[in-house]
């Protein structure tokens, strides 16, 4: 079986970190986003993930060369010469998804974050014999989503409108989608929309099906979204294998940490915490939901909350920072520092405090 990542786009929402590697490559839960996503295509016996990319594809491909031989799984890339949305890349990689078995194939937004329930998506999709599935999940936000109206039994699609303006209701595109090839007939090679064009299309054809997602659902392109997110999957892991997140004294409710992360004493770190490798968090620090990507140092006393450290980022001792702060890569927060909501960009140094929540460039 074969899958499509949508991996374009220049992931503006998730500035400063998307500054310094594409958004699929941003770290969620201590592991690339897209490798979440990767992973679990894997898992149901996806063998080729094509990634459809319009931007830095070498830096992309670069880094999951690695995971192709790990994984044991083919990645390739379909390069746009220009964003051709969210329906185009499927035409530009036609003769890649289409198989002689005729058999449907995965298309994922790659920002998308949930348990991947793909084998049941599988069985839904056999089971109507329609031409496409999409997951849904109900929201109490819908209008910055694709929203879906369904018959509750057969899940057949009466409508789709993609961020409406007024409520229609609140079960939303999740973006993972199981696809006939003959979905491939009714696209362009052109800039154009799966949203916009091609589900409303089919289901007016009454042949697009939706399934409600099971478990958690979060797209995590946005920071509070991104924040969210990782409450939510570790509350899934607690669930599903909750050997994998770190216990003790100090230890509050859901916390993951990389083995080779040290935490020094006194510290107190959760709940909603990821500590990426190589992360060094001395003595007497506070941490809760946030996350701290690799290589970041937390001086004495320092204490941090409902932010993103990024890659190799230091916090002085005795600094606060919290209400959504966003280091980018390489950034130095001073001691003594406070920051309320400092969206930083990569490289920079804090001497002063950010009393209210700004753009630090
Ligand atoms: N290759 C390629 N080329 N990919 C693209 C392009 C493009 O020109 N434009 C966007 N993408 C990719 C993004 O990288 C992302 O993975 C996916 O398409 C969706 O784009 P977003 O920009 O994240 O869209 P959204 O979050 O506003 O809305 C979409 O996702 C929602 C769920 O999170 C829609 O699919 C909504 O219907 C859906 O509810
Ligand atoms: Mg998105």
């Amino acid at each position: 079986m074969k899958a499509l990542i949508l991996v374009g786009g220049f992931g503006t929402r998730l500035r400063p970190l998307t500054l310094s590697v594409p958004k699929p490559l941003v770290d969620f839960a201590n592991k690339p986003m897209i490798l979440h996503q990767i992973e679990a295509l894997k898992a149901i016996g996806v063998t080729e993930v094509v990634l459809a990319i319009n931007y830095q594809p070498e830096v992309m491909l670069n880094f999951l060369k690695e995971f192709e031989t790990k994984l044991g799984i083919k990645i390739t890339c379909s390069q746009e010469s220009e964003p051709l949305g969210t329906a185009g890349p499927l035409a530009l990689a036609r003769d890649n998804l289409i198989n002689d078995t005729g058999e449907p194939f995965f298309v994922l937004n790659s920002d998308v974050i949930s348990d991947y329930p793909l084998k049941e998506m599988i069985e839904f999709h056999k089971a109507h014999g329609g031409e496409a599935s999409i997951m849904v999940t109900k929201v109490d936000e819908p209008s910055k989503y694709g929203v879906v109206v369904m018959e509750e039994l057969t899940g057949k699609v009466e409508k789709f409108v993609e961020k409406p303006k007024i409520f229609v209701g609140n079960k939303i595109n999740a973006g993972i989608y199981l696809l006939n090839p003959s979905v491939l007939d009714r696209i362009e090679l052109r800039p154009t929309s799966i949203e916009k064009e091609v589900f409303p299309n089919i289901a007016s054809e009454e042949k697009l099906y939706a399934m409600v997602l099971p478990g958690f659902w979060m797209d995590i392109g946005q920071p509070r979204d991104y924040i969210t997110g990782l409450r939510l999957y570790l509350d899934s892991l607690r669930k599903k294998s909750s050997s994998k997140l770190a216990t003790g004294s100090h230890i509050v409710g859901n916390v993951l940490v990389e083995e080779s992360a040290v935490i020094g004493e006194g510290c107190l770190i959760g709940p909603d915490v990821a500590i990426g490798p190589g992360c060094v968090i001395e003595s007497g620090v506070r941490l809760s939901r946030c996350t701290v990507m690799r290589g970041v140092r937390i001086k004495k006393h320092a204490c941090i909350s409902g932010s993103i450290i990024g890659w190799h980022s230091t916090v002085g001792q005795w600094a606060r920072v919290e209400n959504m702060t966003i280091l980018g890569e390489d950034v130095h927060v001073c001691d003594e520092i406070y920051s309320n909501g400092g969206v930083v960009l990569p490289h920079k140094e804090i001497k002063s405090s950010i009393l209210k929540p700004e753009i630090v460039m």
